[in-house]
């Protein structure tokens, strides 16, 4: 069945190498690589903070964001958990404990955009319609806990209009030109990994926005959860995933 041809890609590691082979998805991209001392050493030196994150995670399980403070501080934030370190030796010991030997990625972190000092990122789903063109057919804010540093619905997270995210930031003509470019980015990306898994039907795509507001690739989904929309008051978006979802779940059982 679909479902199991799909499986390589709940790993996040094969998802980022199969989408940078696309030039014009590859600037979107923040830099990616395996968890280990070299490479963690790298990046928080070049990027300030990253996130540590696990290869086959969901729900912002197991997430860390780590930071240089400066060039001997080193913090990590795990759950509602921030410790500081005072050498980068103590700061991967104890952080390669956490880890404890599961495959972990590295991230370059993203400065997320913020609303009510909660930062937030973006959901883009995007569907194969029952004439099977693809379609962005739904978009969606999350807005992270106050005390965390995840903005998944299933860790507290709470799902919201991107106008209204949106608003202080961007003027009306500009949030609809970013939506457009979130939007066709995201159809971009399952155009092409279509190309390899000829079974996808949808995707949900987390895009991160920082302060220039340039949108970043955080996370490509392959199952995405379509009921997240059902938590905005307006139902348009709503029925036409579920539509969709239905459609494609139909199809997959024939
Ligand atoms: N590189 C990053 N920069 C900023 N925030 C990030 C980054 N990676 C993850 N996050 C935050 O953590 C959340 C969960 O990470 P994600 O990679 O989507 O894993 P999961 O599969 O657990 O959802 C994201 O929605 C985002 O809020
Ligand atoms: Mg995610």
């Amino acid at each position: 069945m679909g479902v199991d041809k799909l499986q390589p890609l709940r790993s996040k590691w094969l998802k980022t190498k199969l989408i940078i082979d696309n030039e014009s998805i590859k600037p979107f991209i923040p830099d990616t690589q395996k968890y280990n001392k070299t490479n963690l050493k790298s990046m928080i030196s070049k990027y300030g903070m990253v996130y540590v994150k696990p290869e086959r995670g969901t729900f912002g399980m197991g997430v860390i964001k780590a930071e240089m403070e400066d060039h001997q501080q080193f913090v990590y934030q795990h759950d509602q958990k921030r410790l500081t370190f005072n050498s980068f030796e103590s700061f991967y010991t104890n952080l390669t404990r956490l880890v404890n030997k599961r495959s972990y990625l590295i991230q370059r972190g993203i400065h997320l955009l913020k609303h009510n000092k909660r930062r937030f990122d973006i959901r883009v789903m995007i569907q194969l319609s029952p004439t099977k063109q693809w379609e962005a057919t739904g978009i969606i804010g999350r807005l992270g806990h106050p005390k965390k540093i995840v903005t998944n619905y299933h860790s507290g997270g709470t799902p919201m209009d991107v106008h209204k995210l949106l608003n202080s930031h961007a003027s009306a003509k500009r949030r609809n030109e970013l939506i457009q470019e979130m939007n066709e980015l995201s159809l971009r990306i399952a155009r092409h990994m279509k190309k390899k898994y000829s079974y996808l039907n949808q995707i949900g795509v987390d895009i991160g926005l920082d302060h220039s507001l340039k949108p970043w690739i955080i996370e490509v989904n392959v199952k995405p959860d379509p009921f997240i929309f059902n938590q905005l008051k307006d139902k348009t978006m709503y029925r036409k995933v579920i539509r969709y979802h239905r459609h494609a779940a139909k199809k997959l059982t024939k």
